[in-house]
């Protein structure tokens, strides 16, 4: 089973950025323990990252077509405000799970909205790297039975 797992802006800067907020933890640790994970769990995932939103979109829309089963997906900040992101999954049927580093819930008023949780399968957030891991096994679980 392929799981797609997309990070978005400014999430190449993990390690150095805001470590306070988000750990001192590199994007490409985070991938390497998802690699270690999803072998663990029978599954394979391929992970990407971007700062532009059109490429984001395109990645949601070919994942079918390219076989990915679920996705994980740390929209970063738009999260809160992209409908654009918000139809895009609707519109891809494949399950995806939100998930964040920081409880957003406890930050700034304008992080406690996303647009984005109507239309993915769950919401996982303030577990830092935790987020993601629990984040791949709950898309696995959704791609395996279909839910
Ligand atoms: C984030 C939370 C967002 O509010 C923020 O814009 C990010 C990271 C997180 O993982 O905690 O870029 O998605």
């Amino acid at each position: 089973m392929k799981i797609l797992v997309l990070h978005g802006p400014n999430l190449n800067l993990l390690g150095t950025r805001e470590p306070a907020t988000y750990g001192a933890t590199s994007l490409a640790q985070i991938e390497a323990r998802l690699h270690e994970l999803a072998a663990e769990l029978g599954a394979q995932i391929e992970s990407r990252q971007t700062n532009h939103e059109g490429i984001l979109l395109d990645w949601l829309h070919d994942a079918g077509e390219e076989g990915f089963a679920a996705i994980v997906l740390n929209a970063g900040a738009w999260t809160h405000y992209s409908y654009a992101l918000r139809d895009a999954i609707a519109a891809i049927g494949i399950p995806t799970i939100e998930v964040h580093l920081s409880n957003t819930a406890a930050r700034e008023s304008w992080r406690h909205h996303s647009v984005i949780s109507e239309v993915c399968r769950g919401t996982i957030l303030g577990f830092g790297i935790l987020s993601y891991e629990l984040g791949l096994r709950a898309a696995v679980e959704s791609a395996s039975n279909g839910a």
